[in-house]
């Protein structure tokens, strides 16, 4: 079964799209599983670092805008099993055009990228999502399509609060849209530095979401910011890295989590 995971929150800078890149590489070239990296943000970061600043035919936006199937738009990207649906910035012109109910796109406006991806879900082990910082009906039709919500906190003294408003979001999309398989599926510490606030921060982290905390904290590295200048994951740029370390046990963690899963409903 395809494994579905959307990287959220509001808050821009936490680490979304560095996290959805190193997991979705790791777990692509080093565990064999088929991957799909979906770009669900206009300002495209992940898509520039994985097509090494080539443009790509097709985007998400022609998906949306221009009903080009989907297939279309893949790219294959120079990670081994690692796809990538890219994002451009006219993906904003896509809220834009859902907003108004009076528009083509105005029907059917909160499942749309769900309908989108059905004819090749099932190429993929996992479908991983980033998204832009703010809440849009983008960022809707990615919690109604994916089943796990993984939210990356910076640990800082605001970080806790956002993350409260995300639960209530997750709650009224299990609830309105009739989404019972949507639930975040953990929460990841990115960023974490050596200082007393960071500490902190952790701890009220850890108690107030228990186990949906990964063990794994991903430090503050400057390792994990170069490579992507490189194109590349972390691993693949500096594999002895604290950072790229922290990445792959993250990963690991993610893939034993699906095995529990399996376990559970075997
Ligand atoms: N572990 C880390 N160590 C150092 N820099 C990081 C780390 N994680 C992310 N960054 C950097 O922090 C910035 C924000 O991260 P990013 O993943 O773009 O956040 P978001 O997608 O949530 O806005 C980027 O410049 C990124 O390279
Ligand atoms: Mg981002």
């Amino acid at each position: 079964m395809t494994r579905r995971i959307a990287w959220l929150n509001e808050k821009g800078g936490s680490g979304k799209s560095t996290s959805a890149l190193n997991l979705s590489a790791n777990l692509a070239s080093r565990f064999g599983q088929r991957v799909l990296l979906i770009d669900v943000d206009h300002q495209a970061n992940i898509t520039a670092v994985l097509t090494h600043g080539q443009t790509a035919k097709k985007t998400l936006t022609d998906v949306f805008l221009s009903d080009v199937p989907v297939e279309q738009a893949i790219f294959k990207t120079r990670i081994l099993n690692l796809d990538l649906l890219p994002a451009d910035s006219a993906l904003a012109d896509v809220n834009v055009a859902m907003a108004d109910t009076g528009n083509r796109l105005g029907l059917g406006r909160e499942l749309r990228l769900k309908r989108a991806l059905a004819p090749i879900e099932k190429n993929y082990d996992f479908v991983i999502v980033d998204t832009g910082p703010q809440r849009t009906l983008l960022n809707i039709n990615v919690l109604n399509y994916v089943d796990e919500v993984f939210v990356p906190i910076d640990p800082g003294y605001w970080s806790i609060m956002g993350v409260q408003h995300l639960e209530k979001l997750v709650e009224q999309i299990r609830l309105h849209m009739e989404h019972d398989t949507l639930h975040i599926g953990g929460v990841l510490l990115t960023k974490v530095q050596k200082t007393n606030v960071a500490r902190e921060v952790e701890q009220q982290v850890r108690e107030y979401f228990g186990e949906q905390v990964f063990r794994t904290a991903i430090p503050l590295n400057v390792k994990v910011e170069e490579a992507h200048s490189r194109g590349i994951s972390v691993l693949d740029y500096s594999p002895d890295s604290a950072g790229a370390v922290a990445y792959l046990e993250f990963t690991k963690e993610v893939l034993f989590h699906a095995a529990d899963t399996e376990n559970r409903l075997g």
